[in-house]
């Protein structure tokens, strides 16, 4: 057997949010993967892809789905509330024939979703209140029901891994999709405050059912400067006031939240692309720290600034930043690979 390094696997560097769906849905019309495969907890995390003028918020499919030949799956690893997912492959007008969902997902149902809106869950630590967290728990207990017992999702059930393993013997190129960020990873973040599960990059590969060989580069995002929703520790955090000054104030895809934000952390940054093994890094919202840059799409015509705040990031972290995103649509990026 010949292991063809075909998979990338894209992951948040800080806390989600990092602008993810941006990046994935740029590499995908840029690259062509055969495959976009999501990894990641499930519809707690949410993608945003502005793409052709149109906004778009992505619970479980693929932020890939812009490039219209992908196959757009969801792997075994991955919770699905089939609600949330038939909604999305409505409203974004794709081929229902280009979706697959592995046979073995979690079931997010009623019940969960109720548990996780409890004091406990949602008062303590600030979930999403979207049921993930005690879907997880179910699966631990092996109690969950899986996809394939779930009429609705009938049309979409397919093998995952397979369908990803056949495409890399061919030697296709494969976009893995993580989501969340290192820090709220249960193993490697700020536990408690943390998401179910991890959220590395291996996490990833587990997640859609490939094996580390597989991979040729995993790329880390990291936003150009931190947020943070919900409750656990935030290095240098400052005053919403301060926040709002700076232009750094978001809200929440899922939850509607004000996000909590600080500077660009570069000890956390460092210690992310070690715990993702990270082979280059992706910098979005330039423009937002920098506003001089919106819209650049060539390196060199960047602000001495913005272009040391590269080079810093570079220095002190040691992984080339090989993209860097501009602006919220998908061709105001630098690609540097
Ligand atoms: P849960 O994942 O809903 O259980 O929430 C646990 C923690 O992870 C909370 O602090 C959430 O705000 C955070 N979290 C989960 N998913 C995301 C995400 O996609 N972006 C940002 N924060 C998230
Ligand atoms: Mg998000």
């Amino acid at each position: 057997m010949v292991i063809t390094l075909s998979a990338t696997v894209v992951v948040g560097g800080f806390f989600g949010d990092e602008g993810k769906g941006k990046i994935i849905s740029y590499l995908a019309l840029h690259d062509k993967p055969e495959i976009v495969v999501r990894a990641g907890v499930g519809p707690n995390a949410g993608h945003t892809v502005i793409y052709k003028g149109q906004e778009y918020k992505l619970r479980q499919l693929p932020s890939g789905f812009v490039y219209e030949k992908a196959r757009l799956l969801i792997g075994p690893g991955v919770l699905v509330n089939p609600k949330i997912l038939l909604n999305e492959i409505e409203t974004t007008k794709i081929n229902p024939k280009r979706v697959g969902v592995d046979y073995q997902c979690g079931i997010i149902e009623e019940g969960h979703i109720e548990r996780d809106r409890k004091p406990d869950l949602k008062g303590r630590l600030g979930t999403t209140g979207s049921g993930c967290g005690p879907a997880n728990a179910d699966r631990a207990l092996r109690i969950l029901r899986i996809a394939k017992e779930i009429k609705d999702l009938e049309p979409f059930l397919t093998d995952v891994p397979g369908e990803l393993h056949d495409a890399l013997d061919r030697g296709e190129y494969v976009l893995v999709e993580g989501t969340q960020g290192t820090f709220l990873s249960l193993f490697h973040g700020t536990y408690p405050y943390v998401t179910s599960k991890d959220v590395t990059a291996s996490a990833a590969c587990s997640d859609v059912g490939i094996g580390p060989k597989h991979v040729r580069d995993v790329i880390i995002v990291f936003k150009a400067y931190v947020t943070r929703v919900g409750a656990g520790p935030l290095p240098g955090e400052l005053p919403e006031e301060e926040a709002k000054r700076r232009g750094w104030l978001e809200i929440a895809t899922v939850t509607g939240r004000v996000r909590r934000a600080a500077p660009f952390n570069f000890d956390l940054a460092r210690r992310a692309v070690r715990l993702n093994s990270a082979s280059m890094i992706a910098v979005t919202k330039l423009d937002v720290v920098f506003p001089e840059t919106r819209g650049v799409t060539d390196f060199d015509k960047l602000s001495d600034e913005a272009k040391e705040f590269i080079e810093e990031i570079e220095k002190k972290v040691g992984v080339p930043v090989k993209i860097i995103s501009t602006g919220p649509d998908l061709m105001e990026t630098i690609d540097l690979r």
